[in-house]
C-alpha cells in the first residue's frame, strides 16, 4: 500500500506543505525498499536522501522562527534535534538488518507525521500567517 499525502498533514503554508510532501514520498520509498533487487544499497541512499531533506526542512522553519519571532521557537527546535538523533539511533541499531531498519523507519515517520507535522508544526500557522507567509 503507498504512503500518499493527505490534506489533514497541510499547514495551509505552501513552501512548508511543499517540503512535507516530499517527506511522505520519501516516507512511501522506504516503505517499498524490501521488495527492490538490493534493499541495503537502496536503503541507505534513501536513509541518506532523508537526512539531508530533514536538515533542508527543518532550517526553513527554524529560519522563520527567527524572522517572525516565534515564541515557540525553543521547544520546536529541540524537537528538530531530536528528530535527527532519533534516526541515527535507529540507523546505528538495524543496520544489519534491512528489513528491521525500513519498518522502523516507516513507523518512526509515520509517528513524526502525526505528532510533530499534525500537532507541533501547526502550532506556528498563526504567527506565519500574521507575518504574511501563507
Ligand atoms: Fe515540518
Ligand atoms: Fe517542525
Amino acid at each position: 500500500m503507498a504512503i500518499i499525502w493527505d490534506e489533514k498533514y497541510s499547514v495551509r503554508i505552501s513552501i512548508i506543505d511543499e517540503q512535507h510532501k516530499q517527506f511522505v514520498l520519501l516516507m512511501d520509498k522506504l516503505s517499498k525498499t524490501i521488495n527492490v533487487v538490493n534493499p541495503k544499497e537502496t536503503l541507505s541512499q534513501i536513509i541518506k536522501e532523508l537526512e539531508r531533506y530533514a536538515v533542508y526542512h527543518f532550517n526553513t522553519e527554524e529560519k522563520y522562527f527567527i524572522e517572525f519571532n516565534y515564541l515557540g521557537k525553543k521547544e520546536h527546535i529541540e524537537a528538530h534535534r531530536n528528530f535527527v538523533e532519533k534516526l541515527e539511533k535507529i540507523k546505528e541499531k538495524h543496520h544489519n538488518d534491512v528489513v528491521m531498519l525500513s519498518i522502523e523507519l516507516v513507523t518512526f515517520m509515520s509517528d513524526w507525521l502525526v505528532n510533530h507535522v499534525q500537532d507541533m508544526d501547526k502550532k506556528y500557522i498563526e504567527c506565519f500567517h500574521e507575518n504574511g507567509l501563507y
